[in-house]
């Protein structure tokens, strides 16, 4: 395989869906640019609309206007699809609104934990009705809220997003502490919008504003490029044999880009060129060389800031030489599939020596061209992962489907092409 040219990164899905959002509960038009135009990120879009919200259509290439400000009561269950993000921070958001709604998702997101984020909500002073033990569907009421001050016992940044914009949406303090730092895009989001946020350490504390959106401007967001969807381009670049690669435009928050320390220790050749910052966030281009890459240790504190690439590193140590050791990976279990298992089987079937021991994972480097069939489970990160191992020359890997890319990168499959054809 050898690679060439340039891509630019689709919009980042944790901005997207927190813009959505912001602007829902601004008042007046505002606008998302270069927003993911993904399955998940139409999932919130779905959702907002049933509550209301005038949510224009999410094209490719175009920005998206949002009339927000007013809710109304759905009329239907709202339907978060295959997005753990869409459920969880809609829940923070409706913890806030006078108003009953149902939640529900489809079978992957049914059976992913939602207690996590219930059970503080339900604290604030929400009322929340299971269906079906810890999970969706469910339904939440809304109302007046008090404050919180809430410790997690997992780094996870789906939940201190839904606490801190239950918060804002309510009007009423709030405090996480995260046992580490999860991504930080809602704090940085607040920050940038004047929002009262202070941070110390891992601990996120929103004062008390109420009626904040009174007299807030409506919202003009740019939505920098997703750098998860742009590791699978990376992996690509640093396994290819000849040429190099150039990712525009990726987000390079430093809570999402541990995968790129971890590859800088596995001697990986990625340039950061063009830098600069939009509402907050760093943004520049990835420019990325064959490289040989040695195994590493990559360790618990570092989990939560490559959290969605441990399947593509987990990949690409599959190519390194000797051993790598994912530690406290268990919240890969939780995940859109059962990522931590099927990521070890998928690499078994492939030929790579590959092994779950608790909540560790570790795989063994090997030159064999990768060969065999892998089920994905309907995971999209699993299926880019593997898709992204099958360019290898060689290689014979077989997906059980690779429409779940649809979730999180519709065009990867057109923008892989791109830079690996002639
Ligand atoms: C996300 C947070 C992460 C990540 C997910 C998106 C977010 O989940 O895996 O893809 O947008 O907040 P957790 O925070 O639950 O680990």
């Amino acid at each position: 395989m050898n690679v060439h040219g340039t891509v630019r990164a689709p919009g980042d899905k944790s901005i997207t869906h927190r813009a959505l959002m912001l602007a829902a509960l601004s008042r007046g038009t505002s606008v998302v640019r270069h927003p993911l135009t993904s399955a998940d990120a139409r999932s919130t879009a779905a959702c907002l609309r049933e509550l209301g919200v005038g949510v224009g259509p999410l094209r490719a290439g175009a920005a998206v206007s949002v009339q927000g400000g007013t809710w109304r009561p759905a009329t239907r269950t709202l339907h978060c699809g295959n997005a753990g993000t869409t459920a969880r921070l809609m829940l923070g958001l409706l913890a806030a609104h006078p108003f009953e709604t149902r939640l529900t998702g489809d079978a992957s997101l049914r059976r992913r934990p939602m207690r996590r984020v219930t059970e503080p909500l339900g604290h604030m002073g929400a009322s929340i009705r299971e269906e079906a033990g810890d999970g969706l569907p469910l339904r939440i009421r809304g109302g007046r809220l008090g404050p919180l001050d809430w410790s997690l016992p997992v780094a996870t940044a789906q939940v201190k997003s839904a606490l801190l914009l239950a918060g804002l949406a309510g009007g009423v303090a709030v405090t996480v502490r995260e046992p580490a730092r999860s991504r930080d895009h809602t704090e940085r989001m607040f920050r940038a919008m004047g929002v009262p946020l202070t941070r110390r350490g891992t601990t996120a504390a929103l004062a008390a504003a109420p009626g904040w959106f009174d007299d807030a401007a409506p919202l003009d967001w740019t939505v920098v490029g997703d750098v998860s969807s742009a590791a699978f381009l990376v992996a690509a670049g640093l396994m290819a044999e000849r040429g190099e690669v150039r990712i525009a435009g990726v987000g390079l928050n430093p809570t999402r880009t541990g995968f790129l320390t971890v590859l800088s220790r596995m001697g990986a050749r990625i340039e950061r060129e063009a830098q600069s910052e939009v509402h907050g966030e760093p943004v520049g281009d990835l420019v990325v060389a064959p490289s040989a890459l040695v195994g590493t240790v990559v360790t618990a504190s570092e989990i939560p800031s490559l959290i969605d690439e441990i399947p593509i590193l987990a990949v690409l140590a599959s190519r390194a030489q000797g051993e790598t050791v994912f530690h406290e990976v268990g919240e890969l279990r939780v995940k859109e599939s059962d990522r931590l298992g099927l990521l070890a089987e998928n690499l078994r079937q492939t030929g790579v020596g590959a092994e779950v021991a608790g909540n560790s994972l570790t795989v063994e480097g090997t030159e064999r061209p990768p060969r065999g069939h892998v089920e994905t489970a309907g995971d999209h990160r699993l299926a880019m992962a593997f898709a992204v191992l099958g360019r290898l020359s060689g290689a014979r890997v077989a997906l059980s489907e690779q429409r779940s890319v649809a979730v999180s990168y519709p065009a990867f499959f057109e923008d892989l092409d791109r830079i690996t054809g002639p």
